[in-house]
């Protein structure tokens, strides 16, 4: 199949975009959110589709089996700005799904969300990973990405995602702006990559509080056996091998899921520029990441 050209990136309400999120903008402005929805929102690399697998798992892993070896996640797990010309419309997917609840993941900031969510009141699980190993994600796969405006050199790449011209717009934006939103919405679960990797457990002893889910220890077992990084890279549902548009050859969708790769990519003194750009961005916010466990 002859790919698309790589897409442009355009500002879009004061957001960098490309049109593959605009498109179906009056349809994702318009969409209609049910109470029990539960929305993944994150910046893209935080670890979206661990999270869309594990609430997955959680939700119908016993009672829809047959899911797990016959839906990519992300037909389970709507993506719902997306309107790649290879799938429907994120909108279009998830007012088909027949799942309660329904889960939807989106990317967006949080002032670009439909409101319907809010005025829903909908849960909310928000993932945000430290930006030095979520910058290092990104690049990597805007190589393999052929939806995403191309990345160039690594230092060129560094420098962009520090002045926020990316796809979602600024990392430090987003973080911040979704943690705002916790304090007037109280259905929001705010998560950690980090603190996944660290305790997968506990964490999702976290997410099932929240969710008002009681799994049995057997099952929590299960889920969290069926997430852990080895097999989420070998499961063809859960790994992105079935999407045309990405090229495994260059770079693999679950590349290697550690905290602390940003090491082996950035050199001293992009450290420091990107750590003293971070200080002034971040001032004003009490969120707190860790680019170690
Ligand atoms: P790396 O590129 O650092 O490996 P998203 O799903 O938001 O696109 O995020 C993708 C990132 O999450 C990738 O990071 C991927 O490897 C990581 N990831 C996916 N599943 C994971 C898992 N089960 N455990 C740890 N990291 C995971």
């Amino acid at each position: 199949m002859e790919l698309p050209p790589r897409p442009k990136l355009f500002d879009f309400h004061g957001v960098s975009m490309t049109h593959y999120f605009t498109d179906n903008w009056e349809n994702i402005q318009n969409f209609q959110a049910r109470p029990d929805d539960i929305l993944i929102a994150t910046y893209p690399k935080a670890g979206t589709t661990w999270v869309s697998y594990i609430l997955d798992l959680l939700h119908f892993g016993q009672t829809a089996p047959e899911r797990q070896t016959s839906l990519p996640i992300y037909e389970r797990v709507p993506f719902l700005e997306s309107d790649f010309h290879i799938l429907p419309p994120g909108t279009e997917l998830a007012d088909k799904l027949s799942t309660s609840p329904r889960l939807i993941k989106t990317h967006l900031p949080v002032q670009l969300v439909p409101k319907s969510f809010w005025e829903q009141n909908c849960r909310v699980v928000y993932v945000a990973r430290n930006a030095k190993d979520n910058a290092v994600s990104y690049f990597h796969f805007d190589r393999m990405n052929q939806a995403d405006p191309e990345p160039g050199d690594w230092n060129n790449f560094l420098q962009r995602f520090i002045d926020g011209k990316m796809v979602f717009g600024p990392w430090h934006d987003h973080v911040t702006g979704w943690w705002e939103r916790k304090q007037t919405h109280s259905k929001l679960h705010y998560l950690f990559y980090e603190d996944m990797v660290e305790d997968t457990g506990r964490e999702l002893d976290r997410l099932c509080s929240f969710l008002g889910l009681s799994p049995s220890a057997e099952e929590k077992e299960r889920v969290r056996g069926g997430v852990q990084f080895d097999n989420m890279k070998k499961n063809n549902m859960a790994n992105y091998s079935t999407v045309s548009i990405m090229d495994f050859k260059i770079s693999p969708f679950m590349r290697k899921g550690k905290v602390g790769d940003w090491k082996n990519h950035f050199t001293v003194a992009q450290s420091e520029q990107f750590d003293e750009d971070y200080k002034k961005k971040m001032k004003n916010t009490t969120v707190q990441f860790r680019t170690v466990v």
